[in-house]
């Protein structure tokens, strides 16, 4: 069957954690295919409250298969404590846990080196989650990557320290200081640990999945505005979280490409630096940021909170061909009177547009907004649409027809029962 592609069309932090939970019994096979522990995608269930980093979201699900793709950047580190974090769960992580031979190690001095080049930036930082994600994306591009295949060759040690030589020729021209044998030793070990799971050409596996009849959810991380190509640059992360990311990052041909679900919350949230121009500084940003516990799954960061931009949420619909949307948080926007949401920008010589312009960061952005009415009433407890307060579905209709695709799911709880299928 072909793969259906879950991804985040804002600034990440969507709920792509728990849609993917939700979704997942209804798949064979679930797979990230790209960013790496930058990402935290929280699930709800049971009484219980996780966070998983890089292990795909449908593994507390039985009998699927979950893959870490190619397009992954994976700290071995991280994955280890993943993995021990899951014990209590008891699941057969050796049976259902597949990761491509493809996909980029992240080394300790990748992290050192994220480190450096934020801190020499200033100002100007891009506000990374410092988990190393784009000095490993770099080495990849650039050639010198060492992937999770080559632990099992001979040379890898020789290989490892070659590749650290350079990082730290190129560390010596910051001031950063560090013990890289204090940060050795548990990579080494992670490494140990992770030679003992499935090391795979996971694209053979996918793509036999393709042609049988065995149903794909790809897991997209991070959100379409944080893109390296389309996103705020140079405000992004380093990978390609749109829907052609999942080709590249699982060896899935266009065509075998199915649904695209586009996932968003009923606002706005980011963290980290860049612009964001519906972004409130006012008691209502502070408000959704405490009734929508705004704090980064990863670092812990606050995150900053704004309104729904639909010339935004258009252009990511547009360049990942989004087929159903997901709506994400409705119930945060209970505690307000009227919501409002941006319908263009208006630029510095008085034009108004819909289009994303180029260069959002210099750009004098200000954003156009339509007010609707709030609905004031607790919707965590609905389970159908027909119990909606009449302004939660008019702005759920306004929604859809500002933007032509359909909203097939709408969100009122972290829970995983709180979501409701339209
Ligand atoms: P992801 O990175 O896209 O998986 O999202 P995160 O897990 O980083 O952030 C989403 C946060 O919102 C998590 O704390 C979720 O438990 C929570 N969440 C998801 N859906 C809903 C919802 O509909 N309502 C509320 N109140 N919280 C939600
Ligand atoms: P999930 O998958 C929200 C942000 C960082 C920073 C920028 C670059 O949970 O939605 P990086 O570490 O990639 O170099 O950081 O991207 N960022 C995220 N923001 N959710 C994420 O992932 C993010 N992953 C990275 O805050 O601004
Ligand atoms: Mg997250």
């Amino acid at each position: 069957m072909k793969v259906d592609v879950l991804l985040g069309l804002q600034w990440g932090d969507e709920g792509k954690g728990k849609v993917v939970d939700y979704l997942a019994p209804k798949y064979n096979v679930v797979a990230r295919f790209q960013g790496g522990p930058n990402a935290g995608h929280t699930l709800e269930f049971d009484g219980h409250k996780h966070v998983l980093h890089q292990i795909p979201s449908g593994i507390f699900r039985d009998k699927i298969k979950n893959i870490i793709g190619n397009g992954v950047v994976l700290d071995p580190v991280v994955f280890k404590k993943e993995i021990e974090g899951l014990a209590k769960f008891e699941i057969d992580l050796k049976a259902n846990l597949f990761i491509s031979k493809k996909t980029q190690l992240i080394l300790p001095t990748h992290k050192l080196l994220d480190a450096a080049y934020e801190k020499a930036k200033g100002k100007d930082k891009i506000g990374s989650t410092l988990k190393g994600i784009g000095p490993s994306y770099q080495d990849k591009i650039a050639r010198n990557g060492l992937r999770v295949g080559d632990i099992m060759a001979p040379g890898f040690e020789d290989r490892y320290r070659n590749l650290v030589g350079k990082h730290e020729n190129t560390l010596k021209h910051y001031e950063l200081e560090y013990d890289l044998a204090e940060v050795e030793a548990p990579f080494f070990e992670a490494i140990e640990f992770l030679r003992s799971f499935k090391l795979v050409n996971s694209e053979y596996l996918i793509n036999k999945s393709v042609a049988s009849s065995e149903t794909i959810l790809a897991e997209g991380a991070q959100g379409s505005l944080l893109d390296i190509d389309f996103g705020s640059y140079p405000y992004v992360t380093s990978s390609n979280t749109m829907t052609a990311g999942a080709c590249t990052g699982l060896g899935v041909a266009p065509k075998n490409i199915g649904e695209v679900f586009g996932i968003f919350k009923a606002y706005c949230t980011r963290v980290g630096g860049g612009p964001f121009p519906t972004e409130l500084f006012d008691e209502t940003g502070e408000a959704i940021q405490k009734e929508g516990h705004e704090f980064g799954a990863t670092t812990g960061r606050a995150r900053r909170c704004g309104w729904l931009d639909l010339p935004a949420l258009k252009y990511a619909i547009m360049i990942n061909g989004v087929t159903q949307l997901f709506m994400m948080k409705a119930d945060v926007l209970s505690i307000l009177d009227e919501v409002k949401v941006c319908t263009s920008y208006k630029l510095a010589d008085g034009s108004l547009t819909e289009e994303m312009p180029f260069q959002l960061v210099d750009e004098e952005v200000e954003p156009v907004y339509d007010t609707l009415p709030g609905w004031k009433v607790d919707v965590t407890g609905v389970k159908s649409m027909d119990d909606m307060p009449q302004e939660l579905s008019s702005y759920i209709k306004y929604i859809e027809e500002a933007t032509g695709v359909p909203i097939k799911i709408v969100s009122v709880g972290p829970d995983r029962t709180q979501t409701i299928l339209r």
